[in-house]
């Protein structure tokens, strides 16, 4: 008998030595402690941002539980256990701690603290030293706010240098959310996504405001990449959703895959076309809704444009995105906001489309861009930047 099986004997033994049920609950052992250690891998990336909630979610490197201490002051003073079915977490990889209800338009003080987790057995679960991180804070958001900052990202395909530059930009420009607007990476390994996903490159980019994650084609890739809507939460559990900040309504869309899903590449694996539709019928509801169509702006994003030059429509008259135009002008949407040509274009509204396009550009240093979002009651601003801050294009609306 080895040593975890013979304690594990011994444990159960003096369990139920001479016990009743009644006594084994009425008193319950203490949990066993041990010096064994977890680290955190990853800074806090603050998920699925709604009108009264956020999760939390941070990278670990073991098997472990955390929670989250919040307020509104540094006092913080409110705990998030992150239950669910009465069951604290307990995981390998990463962490996910809803916060909810939070009070709309108030900054938000949080830490995040975790436990390793020595789980040998359901009456023989040892706890080690907790850890935890620094106090962070961020706003939540507020369809009443008179305002909305945001910027975007798009194809940084972990390129590290960029994601550095980008994040020194971000930086200098206060925002209410962040936009990644898709091709973070294609998706290999399950165990690597917290790293890839809540701060690439080591950056704490969605630590102090939330993340408004757009799939891009190469999320959908890689062996790994039907795990990611576990790592990566959003409104509905679904990768298209919406949601109100002050005068801003977004609807974020997901394009999918780039090629026909019949393409040889995919093996018979893409079912895109029939997901499209799906958020045709979705979108079209979800534009109707008085939280969106009363918005002084509607803004849409989605990795793959919908027009890449003048005059001319990105998909073919078979694909259920051509349709999306139509339902955009119907919403009234003011903007569409994406990537994928890593090459930036800034196309304004033209007779046949009365809403503009822009898209960012690519993962280099010679190529990325941030876009910013500037939005008021009266007038929105989205205006794309090169890695040093100067403007390449911008286009303005008003109401
Ligand atoms: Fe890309
Ligand atoms: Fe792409």
């Amino acid at each position: 008998m080895n040593r975890r099986e013979f304690l594990g004997k011994t444990a159960l033994a003096t369990l139920f030595a001479g016990t009743s049920p009644v006594l084994l609950g009425a008193q319950p052992e203490a949990p066993k402690s041990a010096s064994f250690k977890v680290r955190f891998t990853t800074a806090p990336s603050l998920q699925c941002p709604t009108a009264d909630g956020v999760t939390v979610a941070i990278g670990v490197d073991g098997p472990s539980t955390a929670w989250v201490e919040y307020g509104e002051t540094e006092a913080l003073g409110q705990t998030a256990w992150g239950s669910r079915d009465g069951l604290k977490p307990f995981a390998n990889h990463a962490h996910h701690i809803p916060l909810a209800p939070l009070p709309p338009g108030r900054r938000i003080f949080y830490r995040v603290r975790a436990c390793p987790i020595d789980f040998r057995g359901p009456y023989d679960i040892r706890r080690g030293e907790e850890i935890s991180t620094d106090v962070f804070s961020f706003q939540t958001f507020d369809p009443q706010a008179a305002q909305a900052r945001f910027v975007v990202w798009n194809d940084t395909h972990e390129n590290a240098a960029t994601l550095q530059a980008l994040m020194r930009r971000t930086r200098t420009l206060p925002s209410d959310f962040l936009v990644w607007n898709g091709d973070v990476t294609d998706v290999n390994q399950e165990e690597r996504i917290p790293i890839q996903y809540f701060s690439p490159a080591g950056q704490p980019f969605t630590r102090d405001m939330p993340l408004i994650f757009v799939r891009g084609n190469h999320d959908t890739r890689g062996a790994a990449a039907r795990a990611l809507h576990r790592f990566v939460h959003l409104p509905g559990n679904r990768f298209y959703y919406s949601f109100r900040h002050g005068p801003v309504a977004g609807i974020v869309l997901d394009t999918g895959e780039d090629k026909l899903d019949t393409h040889p590449v995919y093996a018979g694996l893409g079912d895109f076309d029939r997901y499209r539709q799906e958020q045709s019928r979705w979108l079209e509801a979800e534009l109707k809704r008085p939280e969106i169509s009363q918005a002084p702006f509607r803004v849409v994003f989605c990795h793959i444009p919908c027009a890449r030059r003048e005059g001319v429509p990105a998909f073919a008259s078979t694909d259920p995105r051509s349709g999306w135009h139509q339902v955009f002008v119907q919403g009234k949407v003011a903007a569409v906001v994406s990537g994928h040509t890593h090459r930036h274009a800034c196309l304004p509204p033209d007779e046949n489309r009365p809403y503009a396009q822009l898209i960012g550009g690519g993962p280099g240093d010679d190529n990325a861009t941030l876009i910013r979002g500037e939005v008021t009651r009266e007038r929105l601003k989205l205006s794309i930047q090169d890695l040093h801050g100067e403007e390449l294009a911008a286009w303005t609306a008003e109401t």
